[in-house]
C-alpha cells in the first residue's frame, strides 16, 4: 500500500517506516516532486496537521498521512503549543525557545507539560481521521542530555530518571507521543486493510 508523506524530515520518515513495516511504501514530499512549503495557519496541532494532509491529497490524490506535534506546557496556559517551533522567533533555534520557556516558567509552580503528536490520515476515497499520542512529563529548570531535539533537554518524562535529551534514539522512541500516535494509526490501518 501506497502511502505520501506530508514531510522531508528524515527522522520522521525512519520512525514511521521502521513502524510501519514493509507492507507499506512510504513516499516523502521530495520523492512526489512537491518542492513548495505546506501551508501551516492553523491555530492548534489538529488544524495544521489536517491542513497539512488536505493539501497533499487535494495535490496527488492518493492515501497521505501529516504530523504535527508540540509542547503544551501547563503553567504557560497551553503554550508554546502550535508554536513550539518557532516560539522565540523566526530564527526557529532551539536554544533560544529553551531559554524563553525556562524564563517564563520562573516563580510558576505548575510545570507539568504534555509533548503532543496530531496524525491525520487521509485515504484514497479523500476521508480523514486523526491519531493523537501524548507523553506526560515536567519541564525542568535547566537543560540536561545532548541527544535528541527541540525541547528534549528540559523535558523529564513522567516515571523516568532521564530527560528524552539523555535517552537513546530507540528508548525515546519507544514512549513518544508521536510513536505513540503511530501505534495507534498503524493499528487503524491494520484492523481495516488487514496489514
Ligand atoms: P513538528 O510538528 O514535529 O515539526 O514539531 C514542531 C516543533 O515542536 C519542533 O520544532 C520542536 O520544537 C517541538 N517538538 C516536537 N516534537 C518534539 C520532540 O520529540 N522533542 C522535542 N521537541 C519537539
Amino acid at each position: 500500500m501506497k502511502i505520501c508523506l506530508a514531510t522531508n524530515n528524515k527522522h520522521k520518515v525512519d520512525e514511521i517506516r521502521n513502524v510501519l513495516g514493509k507492507n507499506y511504501e512510504i513516499l516523502t514530499l521530495k520523492e512526489m516532486g512537491c518542492e513548495e512549503e505546506l501551508p501551516e495557519t492553523g491555530n492548534t496541532l489538529e488544524a495544521n496537521s489536517l491542513e497539512k494532509a488536505q493539501y497533499i491529497f487535494n495535490k496527488y490524490r492518493l492515501a497521505c498521512i501529516a504530523d504535527d506535534s508540540g509542547l503544551e506546557i501547563m503553567g504557560l496556559g497551553l503554550k508554546p503549543g502550535v508554536d513550539s517551533a518557532h516560539y522565540a522567533g523566526p530564527q526557529r533555534n532551539a536554544d533560544d525557545n529553551i531559554n524563553l520557556v525556562l524564563n517564563q516558567l520562573k516563580g510558576i509552580n505548575d510545570r507539568s507539560a504534555v509533548f503532543k503528536t496530531v496524525i491525520t490520515y487521509i485515504d484514497s476515497y479523500g476521508v480523514s481521521k486523526q491519531f493523537v499520542g501524548i507523553v506526560e512529563g515536567n519541564i525542568l529548570e535547566e537543560k540536561l542530555g545532548n541527544n535528541g531535539f527541540g525541547y528534549d533537554p528540559i523535558f523529564l518524562p513522567s516515571g523516568f530518571t532521564k530527560t528524552f535529551a539523555e535517552m537513546v534514539q530507540e528508548e525515546k522512541n519507544s514512549i513518544s507521543h508521536r510513536s505513540r500516535a503511530l501505534v495507534l494509526f498503524h493499528q487503524f490501518l491494520s484492523d481495516k486493510v488487514g496489514m
